[in-house]
């Protein structure tokens, strides 16, 4: 039976091709030049749809929810972190909500890794130097910053992102710590990773990657008092969620070189900066690329879409996050 499907933003046309294959009918809020629907261009596109194919950008709260009428049966999020949506609302509406996990992981494991490397060796800051002009020689302390190969990294959440980044790290010759609710044998015996508590990852690592989902738990898991305990040399990345961090005491830590420079691809306010962080040299800022590479969203919109299809079906998706 076709059903309407409303899709937030343009997706990959691999995902719109497997709904209208299904023979939905597929409204499209916002194309790829505009900016995210509004609220109110949810609420009055929603009434009478059976889907809605969301991205991190919308906020699906329960007025959302609400507005959508008994039909919505699946909120899709292309997306692996569903800290987006009020998942509990849904599940009180008997609207199952979906993620695409699985997917994204090495591509946004290659982002974490590029700010990782950007932010220890400058590249940011180089780039600025050569587009204004003021390039002038090669220098023999021009630009120095920290090696990556053979030094310590903490993964703070160690989940398929995180062992991701910890394999390219062995690659680099580095040594894992990790933090983690459980202990992930598994991850101990291939990556010779060694779990820690935070405080002694802190302590411990020359580079500390973010890869904990963002929940009541999380917020703020990194503050001023975290940051301290880094060194001076000390490189933090973050590709999660940005209200793991507080990005003002981390602009203050920047500042103050309480630690060395910081790679971010997530911010507290999205598409909001703290407007500190853009005054540094010693940050290198992301848009939220994580899972920007062709092939990733392609499969991301497909298992968005697919995980749709299923739900319309009556079926239980492949990715339900409440059931
Ligand atoms: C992107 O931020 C994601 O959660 O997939």
């Amino acid at each position: 039976m076709s059903e309407k499907v409303i899709v937030a933003r343009e997706i990959p046309d691999a995902g719109l091709r497997i709904l209208r294959e299904a023979g939905h009918e597929v409204i499209t809020l916002s194309d790829a030049s505009q900016p995210p629907p509004s609220h109110g261009d949810l609420f009055s596109a929603l009434p009478g749809a059976a889907a809605l194919l969301t991205t991190v950008t919308e906020k699906i709260d329960a007025g959302v929810l609400g507005a959508a009428g008994r039909r919505l049966r699946i909120v899709s999020n292309m997306a692996v972190g569903y800290d987006n949506i009020d998942v509990e609302a849904a599940t009180q509406r008997g609207i199952t909500v979906t993620n695409t996990p699985g997917v994204l992981d090495e591509t946004t494991a290659d982002t974490a890794f590029m700010l990782l490397l950007a932010a220890a060796r400058r590249l940011g800051e180089g780039e600025r130097l050569l587009r204004a002009g003021e390039w002038h020689a090669w220098g023999p302390k021009q630009l120095v910053g920290p090696d990556v190969w053979g030094k310590t990294l903490g993964i703070v959440g160690l989940g398929r992102i995180g062992e991701a980044v910890a394999r390219r790290a062995r690659g680099f010759g580095m040594k894992i710590l990790y933090h983690a609710r459980s202990e992930k044998p598994g991850a101990e015996a291939e990556l010779q990773a060694e779990r820690s508590e935070l405080e002694d990852l802190l302590r411990d690592s020359d580079f500390v990657s973010i890869h904990t989902p963002l929940n009541e738990g999380t917020r703020h898991l990194i503050g001023a008092r975290e940051l301290s305990l880094m060194g001076e040399s000390a490189v933090l990345v973050n590709t999660s969620r940005g209200p793991v961090v507080d990005e003002a005491a981390l602009a203050d830590a920047l500042a103050e070189g309480t630690i060395f420079a910081a790679g971010l691809d997530v911010y507290e306010e999205e598409p909001k900066v703290h407007p500190k962080l853009m005054e540094l040299d010693n940050v290198v800022l992301a848009p939220h690329i994580g899972s920007a590479s062709i092939e990733t969203r392609d499969k991301m919109a497909s298992v968005a879409a697919e995980n749709v299809v299923a739900a319309l079906r009556g079926e239980t998706p492949p990715n339900a996050v409440n059931s």
